[in-house]
């Protein structure tokens, strides 16, 4: 069962929908599949909905910081009451499903005590600091803006549930996931994005100098993470897990462009500066090795497949649309 409102401002949540139904029509007969066009803000047609489901993946969200400044409430009754009322539908239902929370690394805030190095087309972690392979889940909990507050909000509830009425849930703190079937926008989905201005050869507008890092992650290695952490529950219930891309596939915007240039000769028309996005991280490279030794997942698809795959599918989906 498919649970969404359709409010996704790319489109994308539409057109995938309307793929899988083209694709699984006949599981759609057959009941096997269901498209359930909810609110997360309903807390009865949740409750309705999530009855008898033995496994809840909640990824319905209010996904960028952007929105969130400018109606930090919408954002709070999307994020944070949205996910007590999946959390409560699902704890009334008593069928004890498996449920996953789609976290952030937002929850980590500005992480003012990093000590950062400026490179030439990067930003990165000094090579003295206990976190120069990555962000840990012993950062602190510093939360940045009001998507960070929403977003943690959900995080500690999905933690808390496990502790205090024994479910069974897991929290992944992702972040920088792209790949096929990612429709972008400008401040959501920022490696398709870049990518779909330099094929459709638009202006591209970067916040701050370019420089900003992100340990980038391919949406199969993620979808991985996931089948490995519902198949390991008893070990993982209750657990934060940091699930995004590690230090050597990590990148800044300005050596996406680079890369866009001089492997696949594309790039924006123009390519303008803007002030920096309000709590935007310099750098944040996931470590993920509570994951593996958890529930033994690592990050497989290299940057490089990965855009491979990504330009694609763009070139396909999007820019000969
Ligand atoms: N993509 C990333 O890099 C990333 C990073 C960190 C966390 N996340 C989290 O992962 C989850 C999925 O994000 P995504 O990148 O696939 O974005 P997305 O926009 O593709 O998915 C979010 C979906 O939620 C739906 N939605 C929004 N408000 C809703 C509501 N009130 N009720 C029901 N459905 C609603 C949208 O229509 C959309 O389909 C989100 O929780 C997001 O915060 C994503």
């Amino acid at each position: 069962m498919l649970v969404d409102n359709l409010s996704d401002p790319s489109g994308g949540a539409y057109k995938n929908m309307v793929t899988l139904l083209r694709h699984h029509g006949e599981d759609v007969e057959k009941g096997l599949l269901r498209i359930v066009p909810t609110d997360v803000r309903d807390f009865e047609a949740l409750r309705q909905t999530l009855r008898d489901a033995d496994t809840v993946l909640h990824f319905a969200a209010q996904v960028a910081m952007k929105p969130s400044l400018e109606d930090p409430i919408t954002d709070f009754e999307i994020n944070a009451r949205g996910t007590l009322n999946v959390l409560e539908a699902a704890r009334r239902s008593e069928s004890n499903p498996v449920m996953l929370y789609t976290s952030t690394n937002k929850v980590y805030g500005r992480l003012d005590r990093v000590p950062l190095v400026e490179k030439e087309l990067r930003w990165d972690y000094s090579e003295d600091s206990p976190y120069y392979e990555g962000i840990t889940e012993d950062y602190p909990l510093d939360i940045g803006g009001p998507y960070g507050i929403s977003k943690c909000a959900g995080d500690m509830y999905f933690r808390e549930y496990a502790k205090t009425y024994g479910m069974k849930t897991i929290v992944f703190r992702m972040s920088a996931v792209y790949g096929e079937n990612q429709y972008t926008t400008e401040v959501h989905g920022w490696v398709g994005w870049v990518i779909s201005r330099a094929l459709l050869k638009k202006p591209l507008t970067i916040f701050g100098d370019g420089k900003q890092v992100r340990g980038v992650l391919h949406v199969q290695d993620l979808i991985e993470a996931f089948e490995l952490a519902q198949k390991n529950i008893n070990r993982v219930r209750g657990e934060a897990f940091n699930i995004g891309g590690n230090r050597r596939n990590s990148l800044s915007i300005l050596e996406l462009l680079k890369l866009l240039k001089e492997r696949y000769g594309v790039a924006p028309s123009e390519v303008r500066y803007a002030n920096w996005r309000k709590v935007d991280q310099k750098c944040f490279i996931a470590n993920c090795r509570k994951a593996l030794e958890y529930f033994g997942w690592r990050q497989k698809i290299s940057k490089e497949e990965g855009i491979d795959r990504m330009i694609a599918w763009v070139r396909q989906n999007i820019a000969d649309s």
